[in-house]
């Protein structure tokens, strides 16, 4: 049995569509018939650049996936043929995302089902840009800011302030969404005027409008809004450096910035000033993050469930599936993409 998919044969070769089989599931492992598979920066950094030694070629990338379970291996417990499911996928031939059919190992820190009121492309926002905002802000010391690390409902920030310094990218919506759960009182954010109801829908309580303000001028910004010390920031923008120098001028002396960026810079005074700065790579497969995992996969389903963690909102590339994908890329690198999270459903390729 063939499928269809996107490959890239070899490093920095352009995406084709073709045949190839498909995989049969292995001991512990589903094979998943993908329904929606988001697309991610790092999609286009990784077949632009080659950026990860460790892929092999020819590979699929695309790591949000959200399916059904068509197959069981042996030894596979707790999923049955048909649920709906959705997971960080993984950039290989047989278990990347921009494909019809995939196969996830079974681990409960990185899978989970999907609730019924959530669309397969709706799901497929979450699974990466949730876990980049979540690991940094609620896993404990010293890999995050320790906010929650296992979210338990009753911790409460009530009376204090957070910013989010790119509130519109996919990443600082679930950050502002996680602020709110953990009960901020005010959550600043930086980003385009045009999302501003949208984001306060989420849980912003007040939007500096990134068209009118610098990030030079962002502290003066944050300081007209509230008089409380900011001690704790979500960097969701990682490509501009004075981004960074905007949230380090923000943060309350004895304050902590989670970012976006895996490997953030230490400014010299961070450690005189009590500044503490946390990046990761946003993987609940890998150390140090598997415990959080398991308590992030135990969770999301029930919050989404509960509408407290919102997926974001989507455009579907239509209409050939997988053929959409190289352009959507390029349109998505070139600013082209806004508050809005690009979804393909690969069993729409003809
Ligand atoms: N550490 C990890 O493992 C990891 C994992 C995933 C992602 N990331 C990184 O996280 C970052 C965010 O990813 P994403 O997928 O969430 O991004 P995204 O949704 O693609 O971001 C697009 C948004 O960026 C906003 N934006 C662009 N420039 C801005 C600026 N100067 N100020 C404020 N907002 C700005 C735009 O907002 P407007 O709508 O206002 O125009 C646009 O909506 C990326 O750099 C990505 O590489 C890291």
């Amino acid at each position: 049995m063939s499928q269809k998919a996107l490959v890239l044969e070899s490093a920095k070769a352009p995406f084709v569509v073709k045949s190839i089989p498909i995989p049969k599931p292995g001991p512990g492992q589903i094979l998943v018939k993908v329904l929606a598979c988001a697309l991610n920066p790092v999609d286009f950094v990784v077949q632009a650049r080659d950026i990860f030694p460790n892929v092999t070629y020819p590979t699929v990338l695309g790591l949000d996936v959200a399916g059904d379970v068509e197959e069981l291996g042996e030894g596979v417990e707790g999923y049955a043929k048909g649920d709906r499911v959705f997971f960080a996928a993984v950039y290989t031939l047989n278990n990347g995302g921009f494909q019809q059919y995939t196969l996830k190992t079974i681990a409960d820190s990185d899978i989970g089902k999907i609730p019924p009121q959530i669309s397969y492309s709706e799901a497929s926002s979450i699974p990466l840009t949730f876990a980049t905002a979540a690991i940094p802000l609620l896993s404990a010391n010293p890999v995050g800011c320790g906010l929650n690390p296992t979210f338990d409902p009753k911790v409460s920030f009530n009376g204090e302030a957070a910013l989010v310094i790119g509130g519109g990218t996919s990443v600082g919506q679930f950050a502002i969404q996680i602020f709110k759960y953990v009960g901020f009182s005010t959550i600043i954010t930086y980003a385009s005027s045009k999302h501003s109801d949208y984001l306060k829908s989420l849980g912003a309580t007040h939007v500096i409008d990134r068209t009118d303000v610098s990030f030079s001028a962002l502290p003066e910004a944050v300081k007209a809004i509230t008089p409380l010390p900011i001690k704790n920031i979500y960097l969701a923008i990682i490509v501009a450096p004075e981004a960074f120098d905007a949230g380090y001028a923000c943060l309350a002396h004895g304050g902590q910035m989670a970012t976006a960026n895996p490997t953030p810079p230490k400014p010299d005074d961070a450690e005189a000033t009590g500044r503490k700065i946390y990046g990761v790579f946003a993987s609940t497969q890998i150390e140090p993050n598997i415990e959080f995992g398991k308590a992030m996969w135990k969770n999301l389903p029930k919050l989404m469930e509960e509408r407290i963690i919102k997926p974001n909102r989507v455009e579907m590339l239509i209409p050939n599936g997988l053929a959409e994908v190289p352009d959507a890329l390029q349109r998505f690198m070139s600013g082209g993409v806004s508050g809005v999270k690009l979804v393909v459903n690969p069993q729409e390729t003809t």
